[in-house]
């Protein structure tokens, strides 16, 4: 999604905003543009369509110079990517420039109005109406101008706005889309995501709803849109500023997979300490009576943290005993849900941003929801408006296919649903401490599954060149299917489907043959016989077969096998396999998506594409 980073200070505000933007490249993006105010009281623009290099080679051959700036980069939505509908967008009169993230939803209508008061537009764009809204506004003060403009205007927005008749100041104000100020001395910033100016400074405001900044070299000004000053605590950034490099790894996507035991050890310490002890939790803000008292548990996400609720939705009825849902945030919003009391709802967001699911944050709210949020971004958007949170605690995610928040997610959903049920009185000791046993040994598991990355690195090999995958599963892991063909189909650009292997005879098995290889997710326990039946169909069908399955499973690797197939009959060969440690069945959800992150990643890799890039994709999708 669109990126904005903004300098005020003594440095060329260009290096900066070019810097900060493309710690933001992994968001995604077609187009990008940086404005600066010069020493000779104009406004000057540059604007490319593609990638930074293209920028950084714009401003190698004509640099732009000016100490005050603001930069983007663009997801299109309003109008396909080119130059005149990159941002920043400039006023009528050329004094003004304006980069926005987010959607205006009324632009139509102003822009309507706009042309008839004679300013004249260059792009398709929803932003360009802030630009000439601001002009129109502007008298001599830039923050009164911006004030005035964002009261007319509905919809989402983060800006950033500077003007070449106030050339020392810069203006930023939010409205649904993230945005932080960075605290530097002497000199300032403005971002989109707190990671474009880490290595800037560690200290940021992070800004709410329709709160105004006014940011000068010296100065950070808070406001909300009355004028009436804001006292914001300044919030340290905890990560390192080098946190979000790649280090040895190729991809950000390969080091965070790395990153998974250390960071499953980090969100279990102060939770879990032994299997002995009942599981704790800060910040959640639920009581005893509460946990008690609630008859229906809700999970909302997007994507991948989807995912993560319905593994959530099948533990909290096993484990805690309530009934449970797990809802798309956007087809939440579309069914208008009849929430009865004593619901919970569990919000879950790497970013904290997420359009949909912020709004679905909002809708169940106002039903009358209790709100949890299973979060990875501190103080985002979605933490602020929960009634409590649990932290994933897994550091900067920056691979747009998401990892190690996944298996952080899956984690805090089972602390919490293992949480509510000693409190409830719903497992019994005995399983409560096998299962924190397994909990307990997942930092080591998780390394012994990194040391066999060569393993699926072989199996990858065998099938990237294949158009199609099926990935098959039932019970607690077929969102691990899920989540594991949703990984390969963002990288590798491979179609990829998950079905629980219940429903294989409903439609998908009539696709089965030698150009789509099928995974199958099978470790022992309730869902094994009934998987092993559904591998012996597609065998039998000749489809190409990778099994996951626990170690020590000695019959799997044949099962289905044809011992008087032709060699060259895929009915005949053995099954490739992937072997997970055993684990408890509701902890196998976090061990299988391991090595199914490590195949979509080589799989990708082997047929040369961008991994921490996707075509298309962005990280955090902030307009719906
Ligand atoms: C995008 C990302 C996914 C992520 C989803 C939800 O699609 O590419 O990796 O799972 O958004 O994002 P969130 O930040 O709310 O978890």
């Amino acid at each position: 999604m669109c990126g904005i980073v903004g300098y005020v200070g003594t440095r060329q505000a260009p290096d900066i905003c070019l810097a900060g933007l493309r710690r933001l490249e992994y968001r995604g993006y077609d187009s990008a543009g940086i404005c600066v105010v010069t020493d000779g009281g104009d406004l000057d623009l540059r604007k490319v369509v593609g990638k930074l290099d293209v920028m950084q080679e714009s401003l190698d051959e004509q640099p732009l110079v000016g100490s005050v700036g603001i930069g983007h980069t663009r997801w299109a939505t309003h109008g396909k990517p080119s130059v005149e509908n990159s941002h920043p967008h400039l006023s009528t009169n050329g004094r003004i420039a304006v980069v926005h993230n987010g959607i205006i939803e009324n632009y139509q209508e102003l822009r309507a109005q706009l042309e008839s008061e004679g300013f004249v537009f260059k792009s398709q764009t929803d932003t360009e109406v802030m630009a000439h809204l601001v002009e129109k506004y502007y008298d001599g003060d830039l923050r009164e101008a911006a004030r005035k403009a964002v009261l007319d205007l509905q919809g989402a927005f983060a800006f950033g706005i500077i003007c070449a008749d106030s050339p020392d100041e810069m203006i930023a104000v939010r409205r649904f889309s993230p945005l932080v100020v960075g605290i530097g001395e002497g000199e300032n910033y403005i971002a989109s995501d707190m990671g474009a100016i880490r290595a800037e400074t560690d200290k940021v405001y992070v800004i709410g709803d329709d709160e105004l900044c006014l940011i000068t070299r010296d100065g950070i000004e808070i406001t909300d849109l009355e004028l009436n000053a804001i006292d914001r605590e300044v919030y340290v950034i905890p990560w390192p500023a080098d946190a979000a490099a790649k280090g040895e790894h190729p991809k950000f996507m390969h080091k965070e997979i790395f990153e998974q035991p250390d960071a499953i050890r980090a969100c279990l310490a102060g939770r879990l300490s032994s299997a002995d002890k009942p599981i704790t939790f800060e910040n959640i803000n639920l009581t005893e009576d509460e946990i008690k008292s609630f008859k229906r548990v809700v999970f909302t996400a997007c994507g991948t943290a989807y995912h993560a609720g319905v593994v959530g939705r099948f533990l909290m009825e096993r484990v805690a005993k309530i009934p449970s849902d797990a809802d798309l945030a956007a087809e939440l919003q579309q069914r208008d849900p009849v929430v009865l009391d004593d619901t919970l709802c569990v919000i879950v967001s790497q970013s904290g941003e997420t359009a949909d699911t912020l709004e679905g944050l909002r809708a169940m709210k106002a039903k009358g929801s209790k709100i949890v949020g299973v979060i990875n971004v501190v103080d985002s958007s979605i933490a602020r408006e929960s009634d409590g949170v649990a932290y994933i605690q897994a550091g900067p995610e920056i691979g747009v296919a998401s990892t190690k928040a996944y298996s952080l997610q899956i984690l805090t959903i089972e602390l919490l649903a293992l949480y509510f049920a000693e409190i409830r009185g719903t497992v019994s000791p005995e399983e409560a401490r096998e299962i924190k046993e397994c909990l307990l040994r997942l930092p080591e598991d998780a390394q012994t599954l990194l040391e066999r990355e060569d393993d699926v690195l072989a199996v990858a090999k065998k099938h990237y060149d294949k158009s199609s995958a099926l990935y098959l599963a039932r019970g607690v892991n077929l969102p691990s299917a899920m989540e594991g063909a949703l990984k390969l189909k963002e990288i590798s650009y491979i179609h990829a489907e998950a079905y629980s292997a219940g429903e294989m005879k409903h439609g998908p098995i009539a696709l089965v043959g030698p150009d789509m290889f099928v995974l199958s997710i099978a470790p022992e326990g309730p869902t094994y016989d009934e998987m092993i039946g559904n591998i012996m169909e597609i065998k039998a069908r000749s489809g190409p077969m990778v099994a996951v399955a626990y170690d020590g499973d000695e019959k799997i690797e044949q099962t289905g096998v044809d011992p008087d197939a032709d060699p060259s009959d895929i009915a005949g060969r053995p099954n490739d396999m992937i072997y997970v440690p055993k684990t408890h069945e509701y902890v196998s959800p976090i061990t299988i998506a391991i090595p199914l992150q490590l195949l979509a990643y080589h799989m990708a890799d082997l047929r040369g594409e961008h991994i921490d890039q996707p075509r298309n994709l962005a990280k955090t999708v902030t307009v719906k």
